[in-house]
């Protein structure tokens, strides 16, 4: 399967008109690139910016009625959108999401149509004390409670250490290879083999041009979620390209 690299723009940039030429010059930059799946996650705003494969940033669990200020994952679908990222930890911390609501949203998500990259991954406390292994292992058990097999198709896993992230301390090739086989192993606990070997393991935290590719070819990831590095054109486009 190829790497899947998505960028995470998180909420930038404030305007169109930077919006449309980021996205224009990574357009040109990943043009001929074949071996790779490229995916933007723009805010809501640009989601109708065109020529790549786009994902949103988060969505609602229900599907439509009377819940201010949400976006259903019906109408991203209808927009034509193909991914989104759910979990995130800046989600988890700054809007008090529950592993019980990300996994309404995937089931949801996924239910529409739509193919979700999972985040999870531990904060530096629970890294020091060593309680890595029992935070991702119950991130993975309820975000994906009652997914199946078949609906398991439609997941990437987005390992992002929350140490990590924008903090330019990305994680080691050696513990990030560690983590991608205890997810896998776990995922292999929860379903089978064969659902544990398709299922994409992306690695995000302070990834950029210089790193990314150890992830691929040496720590075993299936792809990148990167977000600072990814509002570089430049800098996008070489982790892009670094992947194949
Ligand atoms: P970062 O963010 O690449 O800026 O560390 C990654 C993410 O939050 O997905």
């Amino acid at each position: 399967m190829k790497p899947l690299i998505a960028a995470n723009w998180k909420m930038n940039p404030v305007n169109q008109k930077e919006a449309k030429i980021l996205f224009e010059l990574v357009k040109k930059g990943v043009k001929s690139q074949k071996g790779v799946e490229v995916v933007i996650c723009p805010p809501f705003s640009y989601l109708l910016l065109k020529g790549l494969v786009l994902g949103a940033q988060n969505c609602s669990q229900e599907e439509k009625g009377a819940y201010t200020g949400e976006t259903s994952p019906l109408m991203l679908k209808d927009l034509g959108i193909d991914y989104v990222i759910l979990g995130h930890s800046e989600r988890r911390k700054y809007f008090e999401e529950t592993d019980e609501e990300i996994n309404k949203k995937i089931k949801r998500a996924i239910s529409v149509g739509l193919k979700v990259i999972f985040c999870i991954g531990e904060n530096l406390e629970q890294n020091q004390v060593g309680q890595k292994a029992q935070i991702l292992k119950t991130q993975i058990e309820k975000g994906l409670d009652k997914v199946t097999k078949e609906e398991m198709k439609s997941i990437s896993i987005a390992y992002e250490p929350v140490w990590a992230i924008g903090t330019g301390k990305n994680c080691s090739v050696d513990e990030t290879m560690k983590s991608v086989i205890f997810i896998k192993q776990t995922i292999n606990n929860l379903y089978n083999r064969e659902v544990a070997d398709k299922v994409r393991i992306l690695y995000g935290g302070s990834v950029n041009s210089e790193n990314s590719k150890s992830y691929i070819k040496e720590a075993g990831a299936g792809g990148l979620l990167v977000g600072g590095a990814s509002l570089k054109a430049e800098e996008f486009v070489k982790i892009v390209k670094s992947a194949i």
